[in-house]
């Protein structure tokens, strides 16, 4: 047997060999950027088995060749929703929503009746971090509604976006949020289903499917742009052609937040760090 037809582990329910590891590994990475080194071979067989299970197809194998075959286009969608790391929560890494309030929004009280302000939260995964910027934009902004304010919300995971749009929650998600916060910006819902987030703050977000790595149809530039936990699941050449792109759609003076362990080492040029994980576009 080939190397590359070795199997990664034969003990488990479902055959995945080095080769159709790499094959899906290669699907990954052309259509999302994400790169899956053989060390995340365990993750890879965790997060399909179930869709293995559910097609009642025997082996990864028989997996690859589905992707190859003519229902490939449309089991593409799922492989990447099944293969995206999702994990995010309200306010989580607090210190940009601090920012945020203290730098970004002021200049905006005082500002003229329908001033256009942008925001974008790009990877959004199930919506925390974009209602965490409304709730944000509507506790600093006592006077929002003169303001032609809006939250852009994207990610490529199909489900996420879903949920996300659904903006129900349940209790657990609320358990990072202050009382004031809960009472102020969740109802719940019918059935004890959850808590769903208040209307006027979901009036402000747009959810949309959207894959970074391809054409952004968004036309006017942001203000502000959090792209926080994505860009580490990509390879270097990716993350750089993003970062170039996200100042192309900033204001001159435009904020990036990014996320915890990431770091802007050769876009000194176009991003001044401006704090913890946060960044300034230069001014021409
Ligand atoms: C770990 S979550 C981060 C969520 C949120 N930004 C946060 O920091 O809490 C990463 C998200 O990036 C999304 N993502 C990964 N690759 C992407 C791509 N090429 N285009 C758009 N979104 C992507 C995933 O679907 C996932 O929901």
């Amino acid at each position: 047997m080939s190397l590359a037809a070795a199997p990664l582990d034969s003990q488990r329910e479902f055959p995945l060999t080095a080769e159709d590891f790499g094959f899906l590994a290669r699907l990954v990475h052309e259509n999302t950027g994400i790169v899956l080194s053989e060390h995340k071979a365990n993750m890879v067989y965790s997060r399909l088995a179930r869709r293995l299970r559910e097609l009642h197809l025997t082996s990864f194998q028989a997996y690859c060749a589905r992707l190859r075959g003519p229902q490939g286009e449309e089991e593409l969608g799922a492989l990447i929703n099944a293969i995206t790391t999702n994990l995010t929560r309200f306010f989580r890494e607090g210190h940009h929503f601090e920012h945020l309030a203290r730098q970004v929004l002021p200049r905006f009280a005082e500002a003229p009746r329908g001033t256009r302000l942008r925001l974008w939260s790009a990877g959004c995964s199930s919506g925390e971090e974009p209602y965490s910027i409304a709730m944000t934009m509507g506790e600093c902004l006592p006077q929002l509604e003169r303001l032609d304010a809006r939250i852009l919300a994207t990610d490529l995971d199909t489900g996420m976006v879903a949920r996300a749009s659904a903006a129900l929650y349940p209790a657990s998600s609320l358990q990072d949020l202050d009382q004031a916060r809960r009472e102020r910006w969740f109802k719940p819902a019918a059935n004890q289903a959850g808590f769903l987030v208040d209307p006027a703050l979901r009036a402000r977000v747009t959810f949309k499917k959207l894959n970074l790595l391809d054409a952004w149809p968004m036309q006017g530039l942001f203000d502000a742009i959090f792209c926080r936990n994505v860009m580490i699941y990509f390879d270097g050449p990716t993350k750089d052609e993003l970062i170039e792109r996200f100042a192309d759609c900033l204001k001159p003076g435009g904020w990036l937040y990014i996320g915890h362990s990431e770091t802007l080492l050769d876009q000194r040029r176009i991003f001044v760090p401006a704090g913890r994980t946060i960044y300034r576009k230069a001014s021409p």
